[in-house]
């Protein structure tokens, strides 16, 4: 039997935060959520996290997670005592116990998976998953035998000027027999720097302990203030960009660009600088994003060029060029070989083929035919002040520069509307609109000095 428990009570005081530290945002998920995902491929047969500061919303935040309970502890009294918490919940229970720390979010599950393989090649009572750091400050100082068998664990705060140079750590990630953890829980004391009961001093009780060095140290980062927090969204990043790059895609100063992890992008996509591509979002073989462009939960098609432009829960198909400065959201869908221009907007717009708006524009709850024109600074004013209004615009069909087509309105197939109308109701199809004043000239209305004349 295997069970998992992560360590998820601490306030986190470093962060300096108003949210409990493992709830902080770390590319999209919280730090807390990251560990569990990694967690997902154990299938254990329990998953317990143990909750304290603020448990109400942490509880609240994991709630979802399939096969997940929780233990309170109520006051945070180290990392050793919310392991105590445990007793009660595992009683009985026979097998691994699998100790994560809430605040460790580069894990990887394969690495998980070795540390337990690990744990069972060599019928240890634990296994210390170790990483040797350049800089180990802050964490558990590792030492051990030639053979890798531990012999203490000693706080970064507890070391001796000697000690203290120890670049071998904990990463606070374990694997026990429960049985013998459950034995030695009990002997736990407060007698260290931080008066704390320190998981790390049930070492001293049990006999047959191993590390297991990381292969890849960045994993071990565990995050404590906001500067790691930063240090750890690059590490991902470059995790994400690496992949992609591998996969076919071509980044142009790809430390600029940011990847969430759900995205999925084609082989022969081209990234330039400053793009951010996030939750939800998928681009096309040939298509070229940025630079400057940031696309959410939104589908690009194949050889589409957007530049300069935010798109949000849309879709765009083949063939496109968007931007400079369009910006496409409120499940908006762009049709095959459209252009969406300089600083248009499109809200919940629906958009045939072969349809241009490609300047200064705002078009709102509409839908356009195909090939459709739409002239510069055409409005579709949606919003009476109490509700939204749909605007309809057949095929072929155009709109003059600076047209307001006020909705609810449908304007038929092959029409054309004069520059500068307000429409405000229906056009048939084939039909010329014009709704504007009628220009009037007074001639010699000034003499030669500018004066008006009598
Ligand atoms: C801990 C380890 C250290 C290791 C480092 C790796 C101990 C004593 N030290 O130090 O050896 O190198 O992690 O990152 O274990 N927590 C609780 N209840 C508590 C205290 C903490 O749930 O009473 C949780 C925190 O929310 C956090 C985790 O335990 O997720 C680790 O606590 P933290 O205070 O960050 O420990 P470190 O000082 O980093
Ligand atoms: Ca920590």
């Amino acid at each position: 039997m295997l069970a998992v428990a992560v360590l998820a009570a601490g306030k986190g005081t470093r962060m300096k935060s108003s949210l409990p530290k493992v709830l902080q945002p770390l590319g999209g998920k919280s730090l807390v959520e990251r560990v569990l995902n990694a967690t997902n491929p154990l299938n254990a047969d329990r998953r317990i996290a143990i909750v304290g500061y603020c448990s109400d919303q942490v509880r609240a935040a994991l709630a979802d997670y399939p096969k997940i309970e929780f233990a309170e502890q109520v006051e945070q009294l180290g990392t050793g005592h919310a392991i105590q918490q445990l007793l009660e919940p595992l009683t009985g229970f026979v097998g691994e116990l699998v100790v994560l720390t809430g605040d460790s979010p580069l894990l990887r599950a394969e690495t998980i998976q070795n540390l337990i393989d690990r744990h069972r090649d060599h019928q240890a009572s634990a296994t210390v998953l170790t990483a040797i750091l350049p800089d180990p400050t802050g964490y558990g100082r590792v030492f051990c035998d030639r053979d890798m068998r531990l012999e203490r664990i000693i706080e970064h705060r507890d070391c001796n000027p000697e000690q203290i140079l120890n670049q071998r750590v904990s990463t606070g990630v374990y694997c026990f027999d429960w049985q013998q953890l459950a034995a030695a829980l009990p002997k736990l004391t407060t007698n260290n720097a931080q008066k704390e009961y320190y998981l790390t001093e049930v070492f001293d009780y049990l006999t047959s302990v191993y590390a297991n060095d990381l292969a890849d140290p960045d994993e071990s980062l565990g995050i404590n203030d906001r500067l790691q927090l930063a240090h750890a969204y690059e590490i991902l990043q470059k995790r994400s960009r690496d992949k992609w790059m591998r996969a076919g895609v071509t980044m142009l100063l790809p430390d600029t660009i940011t990847i969430d992890d759900e995205v999925e992008l084609a082989p022969n996509v081209v990234i330039e600088p400053h793009s951010h591509l996030r939750g939800n979002t998928k681009v096309g073989s040939g298509t070229t994003i940025g630079p400057s462009s940031m696309l959410t939960n939104s589908m690009i098609g194949e050889n589409c060029h957007v530049q300069f432009s935010v798109i949000e829960d849309s879709q765009v198909a083949d063939h496109c060029r968007i931007g400079p400065f369009a910006r496409i959201r409120g499940e908006s869908m762009v049709g095959e070989k459209c252009r969406i221009g300089n600083f248009v907007e499109l809200k919940n717009a629906k958009v045939g083929d072969r349809t241009n708006a490609a300047h200064l524009s705002y078009l709102g709850d509409a839908t356009l035919g195909e090939q459709v024109n739409i002239g510069a600074g055409t409005i579709t004013a949606n919003y009476d002040g109490f509700k939204k209004h749909q605007t309809v615009i057949g095929d072929r069909s155009k709109t003059g520069a600076n047209s307001v087509l006020i909705a609810p309105i449908n304007i038929g197939d092959n029409v054309n509307i004069a520059a500068g109308s307000i429409i405000v109701d229906d056009v048939e199809a084939n039909a010329l609109a014009i709704a504007r004043a009628k220009q009037v000239v007074k001639s010699d209305y000034y003499d030669q000095e500018g004066r008006k004349q009598k």
